[in-house]
């Protein structure tokens, strides 16, 4: 195909996007409690709880970056990828999670980190807190305590002074919303039971720290440094059960109590969160007999704070689920209060994954970008997470399955961008390597470098899905 046609039949990547893969400190790095990291949330729950975890795996020593990321490093330089998209251990810089004890050795590891990448001339994108908060800061309540806002003001103004001048792209906080749930369920840690409440609590003070964050740079650093900050906020996409009136509007509030409560309050003009959230959780709490609804107010210094507070829209997405309304309010283990229900398995579908919620639904992907330029203004996204994984024993070298999924996504991408007009400047794969997937443990592989866990180096092979994104970036054509 000439470049013109390729131009045209929307598979050639626009000029300057950008094409990167990701991963996080727990999920990679191991050396758990080495040279003076602290204990995070996650460390203390897979120790004390281990059956919790699928195959009752730890990741005291995962990949084993924090050795090998010269090694990481390398196969991100060979595939040709962009960025790396990584994230800091808040308790590893910190191990108390206060910004007035540093740890020297911690702060090495990512400064080698960062100089590694820049060697070899790829942008380090850094998640400053994906999941593993300080256990420290959950002894003195985690998010569910106002004041963790300040303590992630203080970590991230640390961070911008540590590796600000050689960073340009930062995420605040990844998946906010599943932070959030692991205050109202079991499902992720802290696994505090406040079912139906702590997680609004939870994501309001999430949301103060990261705008807190955001005006930090905005205040002290952008000037100098020039970089672009947001937050990664994530939404399977909903689609109805059936066309009757009722369900179709279930799948929108779907999307507003998932993607929108987060995004409405920073990339709306209403300075709250979305309407249906509001209209029902008030209305829930009400009928419970509560003086004051479970979801939190902003106060208007709160509204002014967080209404604006990113650069871009970091999206994260991988599968779509099926709704339909259930007026007697069928309480989610998710998502309280949605009057919903929820199902992965009746969703319109090519393929599945062994991963109860991983549904291949391409077209859910570009309408999930529909939804957020229609929603929000068309912002520029750059899409921080998109990929897919499997229980190890269907993955393998030749993973074509994980190759069809990159293909067919990247395709209805194109769609966003060419035919619907979304400004989509970037993605990363998800994952660099089969890493630790949390409750999953070592089950689920999302890698496109397959890692052998019997081996004490970690032994890492490229997949053939890596070998996919490697003629891509060298293309640039789909
Ligand atoms: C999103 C999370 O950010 C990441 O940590 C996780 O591995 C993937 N989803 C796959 O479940």
């Amino acid at each position: 195909m000439s470049e013109e046609t390729s131009i045209r039949a929307g598979r050639r990547l626009p000029d300057g996007f950008i094409i990167g893969t990701g991963t996080s400190a727990h999920q990679i790095e191991g050396a758990w409690n080495v040279d003076g990291k602290g204990e995070s949330i996650w460390d203390r729950i897979v120790h004390d709880r281990p059956e919790k975890v699928a195959d009752g795996t730890n990741a005291d020593v995962a990949c084993d970056s924090y050795h090998f990321y010269k090694q990481d490093v390398k196969i991100i330089k060979e595939l040709g990828f962009d960025f790396y998209r990584f994230s800091i251990s808040w308790s590893r810089v910190l191990p108390t999670g206060e910004a007035h004890i540093v740890n020297d050795l911690g702060v090495e590891y990512y400064n080698n980190l960062i100089d590694e990448l820049l060697e070899n001339n790829i942008q380090p994108m850094v998640t400053m807190y994906h999941w593993d908060l300080p256990q420290r800061l959950q002894d003195l309540g985690g998010w569910l305590n106002p004041m963790m806002a300040d303590y992630f003001r203080d970590y991230a103004r640390l961070l911008f002074d540590l590796f600000g001048k050689r960073v340009k792209w930062w995420n605040t906080i990844n998946e906010p919303a599943m932070v959030a749930v692991g205050y109202g369920n079991a499902s992720m840690a802290p696994c505090i039971n406040l079912f139906g409440y702590g997680e609004y609590l939870a994501a309001h003070h999430l949301l103060i720290a990261h705008a807190k964050a955001y005006r930090v740079y905005d205040q002290e650093f952008r000037a100098t440094q020039q970089g672009r900050v947001t937050i990664a906020l994530d939404t399977m996409y909903h689609f109805p059960k059936t066309d009757s009136k009722e369900d179709l509007e279930a799948a929108e509030r779907a999307m507003q109590f998932q993607l929108g409560w987060f995004a409405d309050p920073i990339y709306g003009s209403h300075g709250d969160y979305p309407p249906a959230m509001r209209e029902y959780i008030d209305r829930a709490s009400k009928k419970e007999g509560r003086v004051k609804s479970v979801l939190p107010t902003f106060t208007p210094e709160e509204v002014k704070l967080i209404k604006g507070s990113c650069d871009f829209f970091g999206f994260q997405h991988y599968t779509s689920c099926q709704v339909s309304d259930d007026p007697e309010g069928n309480f989610q283990p998710w998502y309280t209060h949605k009057y919903m229900n929820i199902s992965y398995s009746d969703c319109k579908s090519g393929k599945r994954s062994h991963i109860a919620w991983l549904n291949v639904v391409p077209e859910g992907f570009r309408n999930s970008l529909k939804w957020i330029k229609d929603r929000y203004g068309n912002p520029e996204v750059i899409v921080t997470e998109c990929g897919y994984g499997d229980w190890k024993e269907y993955d393998g070298l030749e993973d074509d399955d994980r190759i069809h999924y990159y293909q067919t996504y990247l395709e209805e991408m194109m769609k966003a961008i060419v035919e619907d007009g979304c400004q989509i400047r970037g993605f990363a794969a998800w994952s660099l390597l089969d890493n630790y997937e949390w409750f999953e443990g070592l089950r689920s592989t999302f890698g496109i470098v397959h890692v052998d866990y019997s081996s004490p180096e970690r032994k890492r092979t490229p997949k053939k899905s890596a070998k996919f994104f490697q003629s891509l970036i060298a293309r640039r054509t789909l």
